[in-house]
């Protein structure tokens, strides 16, 4: 089965969600807008014209040099190299995608799934690539009712269909120069000779080694005799080289037909999973249009569903749109970023899941009339409990994610965020394909019509079904002005989406790319009902300020979240890139 191209639907094709109304001063009155255009001085139009003129040939010609930033040094080279060989950015993100699954087997890997959001110059197409994992055509709503505890997470039977293999094919096919034989041997090499480990995954491995040992082909590979490798500990993965190399020779059947998808579904069933080669035959990747708005100048695009990520960040930054952030003090700020959190947080658990399979009222969740209801709602001098807002199941998802942000020579651009759900996914290896499969079917709402933790119920539109997308909140995303191009993405789970926002608000205010990765991290996502925060998420008078308000505070025991950003400055044509002080990636111009 080749991929499905899905059409304008009212939840993918929206119309730019309007975000630049500034309430905090006088509206316009209707037609004042048009009549400064008719009345503006003659130099002032000549100007703007060419400003448009200058930005639109740098944008056609592209920057002549390009920028990577991923989780891993290996990886950002693993694209370059691809470059260098005379690729494009969709080649370097092949290249990069694969030698992920490599080198951060943590994060993501062939075994499960992702987005990739594209821009090809030559043409200004922009698609999101839907590579996300299907629930089995045998999977239901209450296959885990009476599984196991933790059959969700750990084994088989939690593994989504995976989707990154048919992505990567699919990129090299219709986006890409190179063959696979060339994008994918960077991560062949890494997979055959082995490389050192480091403290990331040596932390990450830890409270995995119970699950992958409950695998012996996952046990074999990725511990150290049974036990949690330290960093240092060299990671060498032979079946994964000979699978990857399956896909380089044969390209989609190398991994859904033949000796691989044999082996996948054989190993799945021995270990009490539901797969069949159907599943794997029928997977498809979607081509999809991103969602878009706008926030005070900047024109946003971003991941639409089944992934959560861009309804919830453009919600978010409707509803902030109404006030000038830059005038209040941090307490201040911060209460609002809070509050448009809790609303678009809920909407995401109220309404969104696979399009395919639910019907959301995205048109209305994005417009401005919604923001301004939502608005109203908020207080400036005091947080609204959640539970004031109505009951609904919150979900959250696993944050053992990663992200890459490339930009060509050309111009072109890739934003992907890529993940296996919650560390080292299943912990499942199907003997002899070294592919460690996902745990993202704890990404539906496992158990829907019964209470959760916190007493509510919920959770339909996400719930299971064969062949459904589970809902993610991957949020890969560009960020454009006539000046200037962002590219950026992080891996955390629902903490994903506000980790963004708060560097679209970075962006907002002028900063560079070392800034939207560094800058201090809250969170709050509508239940439970409080604010995380990093240890240096947020200062003295932030925390005395937020209290004061009414919000519950919860320090995170540790600095999360792993931004990669690239920023290409039209201005003077110039490339920036930055990785995540917090992680281990590498970012690089050249
Ligand atoms: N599994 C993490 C996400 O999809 O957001």
């Amino acid at each position: 089965m080749g991929f499905i191209r899905v059409l304008p639907i009212e939840s993918t094709a929206m119309p730019e969600s309007s975000s630049d109304l500034d309430l905090s001063h006088p509206s316009p009155r209707p037609g004042a807008g048009s009549k400064g255009w008719r009345y503006a001085p003659a130099a002032f139009v000549k100007a703007l014209l060419l400003a448009f003129v200058v930005c639109a040939v740098q944008a056609a010609e592209g920057p002549g040099h390009a920028a990577i930033a991923s989780a891993h040094p290996l990886a950002t080279r693993a694209g370059f190299e691809v470059l260098d060989q005379g690729g494009n950015a969709f080649d370097a993100a092949v290249a990069v995608s694969a030698a992920l699954a490599v080198v951060e087997p943590q994060g993501s890997g062939l075994g499960g799934g992702g987005f990739w959001l594209l821009r090809r110059a030559e043409d200004g197409k922009t698609v999101i690539l839907d590579g996300r994992e299907t629930a089995p055509l045998t999977a239901g709503p209450d296959m885990y009712r009476d599984a196991r505890p933790g059959a969700s997470l750990d084994g088989p039977l939690a593994a989504g269909i995976p989707g990154l293999p048919a992505a990567l094919v699919h990129l090299a096919e219709h986006f890409g120069r190179l063959p696979l034989e060339k994008s994918l041997a960077p991560a062949i090499r890494h997979a055959e000779t082995g490389f050192a480990v480091g403290e990331r995954y040596a932390v990450a491995v830890k409270p995995r080694v119970a699950a992958l040992q409950g695998s012996p082909a996952a046990s074999a590979i990725f511990l150290d005799h049974y036990a949690a490798p330290r960093a240092g500990f060299l990671l060498v993965q032979k079946d994964l080289a000979e699978t990857l190399r399956r896909i380089a020779r044969e390209g989609r059947a190398g991994f859904y037909g033949g000796s691989t998808a044999q082996r996948l579904v054989q190993g799945v069933r021995a270990g009490g999973g539901i797969w069949q080669g159907a599943d794997l035959e029928r997977y498809s990747v979607m081509e999809r249009f991103p969602l878009r708005g706008r926030y005070r100048g900047i024109s946003i695009s971003s991941a639409a569903p089944p992934s959560s990520g861009g309804t919830v960040l453009l919600e978010a930054l409707n509803i902030l749109s109404g006030y000038d952030l830059a005038r209040l003090d941090g307490a201040a700020r911060k209460h609002l970023v809070i509050e448009a959190e809790r609303r678009a947080y809920r909407d995401r658990d109220l309404y969104l899941g696979d399009p395919a399979f639910v019907r959301m009222p995205l048109g209305r969740l994005l417009s401005p009339a919604y923001a301004a209801g939502l608005r109203s709602s908020i207080r400036l001098d005091r947080a609204l409990p959640s539970a004031a807002l109505g009951a609904v199941a919150p979900s959250r998802q696993g944050d053992n994610t990663t992200h890459f942000s490339i930009v060509d020579k050309d111009g072109n651009l890739v934003a992907a965020t890529l993940s296996v759900n919650n560390a080292f996914g299943s912990g499942f290896v199907p003997a002899g394909t070294g592919v460690l499969l996902n745990d993202e079917m704890d990404d539906f709402a496992t158990a829907p019509g019964q209470p959760n933790s916190y007493g509510l119920v919920g959770g339909a539109a996400n719930a299971i079904a064969p062949g459904k997308r589970m809902l993610s909140s991957m949020t890969p995303t560009f960020l454009e002005t006539p000046e200037r191009v962002a590219v950026l993405g992080t891996p955390g789970g629902s903490r994903i989406i506000s980790m963004v926002l708060l560097a679209v608000l970075d962006f907002a205010e002028g900063h560079g790319p070392e800034s939207w990765v560094s800058v201090g991290r809250f969170h709050h996502q509508y239940l439970p009902d409080a604010v995380e925060y990093e240890p240096d998420g947020l200062s003295r008078e932030d925390i005395r300020g937020l209290e004061k308000l009414g919000h519950t505070l919860q320090k995170v025991p540790y600095r999360y979240g792993d931004m990669q950003a690239v920023q290409w400055d039209k201005r003077g044509n110039r490339l920036s890139a930055a990785s995540d002080p917090r992680g281990e990636g590498w970012a690089e111009v050249k």
